[in-house]
């Protein structure tokens, strides 16, 4: 096991009926920006549980944050921060909601352009508090220090880390989930499984401790991943998908082992620069860095096939490939696509796929033998 530093601050407060907890959670006498995105919460019922809740504080609200938040909206979120003189930052949503309020929290104290915190790593030396009511169980951005901001004007999709925004709190009410569209769910299903994946499948390290904790959440993901279409009503069932995918990547399984986000990383050009969700980018890539880096990640491959779908008998390297496909078939079975010609993505497209990993300079993977020639290989085995 590697050496590691750890600490988690974020308090969750988890189960039905909780967004009522909002009131004592906010420090009293805050002028708090709520921020939210397209409208769900209106129909839903979740606006107005949180609304009820924040009775009594000076409250203002900025909506219309998008499904991979744009920088754009974010900075007319900071100029409301300025004009209203807020001091705590209140996210109701999903991933996207979330990383846009670590951005505007960020950004409002940031010397020079914001955007330089995503595309330069500009050093955050202080943000604005921030708290979460959580509508969508995928990203684990409510109880991590990581941010996704796309900017639409050069088509840039690109994330941020600093533990100071870190939320203070994070309500986690399973029930808010119910009205979730299918795609949304199976996205959330898909993005949790394959955060384990990526802090999990490398080289072992004789981390018991980690590798028990993501079996365990890889398998739990999985078979209620699967049973939660069919019953969406289903309290249980979204309980431990939603508290598996806050685990999933609260940065706590990732501690002392090698972590390869490539997939994550590769992905983002894909969202930025044909609309995929987020989660579907990572259904077509994860299989392809898995059969690229074979060799890599052989051993883990095979234990994982064995615990998490039940993969016996063969040897090690039949045990491993087996699990490659059983993966895609879990993607697909969920309803997502593992093609990118399934997405209309052609060879023509790939050298601009493949240009953010020399522009932001990633050397990707486990070994960061990912540049982005070894991109446009893995891209090329997804047509
Ligand atoms: O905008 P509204 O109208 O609210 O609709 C949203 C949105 O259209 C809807 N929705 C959310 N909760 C709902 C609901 N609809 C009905 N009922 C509810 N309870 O769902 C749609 C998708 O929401 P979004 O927040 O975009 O989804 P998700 O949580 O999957 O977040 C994706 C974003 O998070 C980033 C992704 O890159 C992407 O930008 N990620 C953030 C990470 C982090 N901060 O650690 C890690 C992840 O790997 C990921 O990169
Ligand atoms: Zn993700």
């Amino acid at each position: 096991m590697n050496n590691f530093e750890f600490a988690n601050p974020v308090k969750v407060v988890f189960g039905k009926g909780t967004i009522a907890r909002l009131s004592a959670l906010i420090p009293a006498g805050s002028r708090v920006l709520m921020v939210y995105g397209g409208g769900s919460i209106k129909k839903n019922g979740i606006y107005d549980q949180v609304t009820n809740a924040l009775n009594g504080f000076e409250v203002t609200e900025f909506s219309g944050i998008e499904a991979n938040p744009h920088y754009e909206t974010c900075m007319k979120a900071v100029d409301v921060v300025k004009k209203k003189n807020i001091d705590f930052l209140l996210a109701v949503g999903g991933g996207s909601v979330i990383d846009a309020t670590k951005f505007i929290a960020a950004a409002y104290y940031y010397e020079g352009e914001p955007w330089d915190i995503l595309s330069k790593g500009g050093v955050i030396k202080k943000a604005l508090p921030l708290g979460v009511v959580l509508t969508l169980s995928a990203t684990g951005s409510e109880m991590n220090e990581r941010s996704v901001i796309s900017r639409a004007e050069t088509r840039e999709k690109l994330n941020f880390a600093s533990p100071l925004v870190f939320p203070q709190f994070a309500i986690l009410d399973p029930e808010v989930t119910y009205s979730l569209p299918a795609r949304q769910v199976a996205n959330g299903v898909v993005d949790s499984f394959i955060h384990v994946v990526e802090q999990y499948l490398t080289y072992p390290v004789n981390a018991k401790v980690q590798d028990a904790f993501s079996e365990g959440l890889m398998k739990v993901i999985y078979e209620e991943g699967l049973k939660v279409l069919d019953n969406p009503h289903d309290y249980d069932i979204r309980a431990n998908l939603m508290w598996a995918a806050t685990n999933a990547l609260n940065v706590w399984i990732g501690q002392g082992v090698p972590q390869d986000w490539s997939s994550h990383r590769m992905g983002y050009a894909l969202t930025a620069q044909f609309g995929l969700d987020h989660a579907q980018t990572l259904a077509i890539l994860l299989p392809g860095v898995m059969t690229y880096m074979f060799k890599e990640k052989q051993v883990k491959l095979a234990r994982m096939g064995e615990v998490v779908f039940g993969i016996t008998g063969g040897t090690e390297e039949e045990r491993a490939r087996r699990t490659i496909t059983a993966c895609e078939d879990f993607f697909r079975r969920m309803g997502l696509k593992t093609r990118l010609s399934e997405c209309g993505i052609t060879e023509n497209d790939l050298d601009a796929l493949a240009a953010p990993v020399d522009r932001q300079g990633w050397h990707l993977g486990e070994h960061h033998n990912i540049d982005s020639k070894v991109t446009r290989d893995i891209l090329l085995l997804r047509l």
